[in-house]
């Protein structure tokens, strides 16, 4: 549970900051909370209205994208491996670093803009053809 708390907590500080640089995000998100949930702040927050969020779930993706909160995630392979042109032992460690798979030009296209469009509606647009490549 630690390691859920300051996960979620560093990367909502992220999403404000965010939202402070980028204004017309933040309007595009609080046009779809009015739509889903209405004007009224007393309405109650539903799991269906939740799931409703497609917008909302692509800025939480593009801010963890810029700044993943938990930059690496590491296994261990159990059998002898070969790949990458090199022969891993059995028991080795191997990290993966997400802060740099997340801004690869391999995968993203123009990586370091932020712009959460790449996370929605992109079946529509080619505006970010390698995130409809990999199916993001
Ligand atoms: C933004 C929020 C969060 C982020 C970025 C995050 C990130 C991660 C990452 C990277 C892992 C390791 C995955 C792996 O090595 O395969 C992990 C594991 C885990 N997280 Fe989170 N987490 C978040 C929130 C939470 C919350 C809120 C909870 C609990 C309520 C939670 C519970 C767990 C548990 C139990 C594991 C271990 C899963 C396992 O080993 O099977 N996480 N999390």
């Amino acid at each position: 549970m630690l390691g859920g708390t300051d996960t979620t907590a560093n990367l909502f500080c992220f999403i404000v900051y965010y939202l402070g640089h980028y204004p017309e995000v933040k309007q595009k998100l609080q046009q779809e909370l009015e739509t889903v949930f209405g004007k009224n702040l007393t309405n109650p927050v539903t799991s269906k209205g939740l799931d409703e969020l497609r917008y909302c779930d692509s800025v939480i993706k593009e801010v963890y994208r810029h700044i993943p909160v938990f930059f690496t995630v590491g296994r261990v392979n159990v059998e002898n491996d070969n790949f990458g042109g090199y022969n891993w032992p059995k028991g080795t460690t191997f990290q993966m670093f997400l802060s740099a798979m997340m801004m690869s030009k391999n995968y993203w296209t123009d990586p370091e803009k932020f712009d959460p469009d790449r996370f929605y509606n992109i079946e529509e647009s080619d505006k970010y053809l390698l995130e409809k490549q990999h199916k993001v």
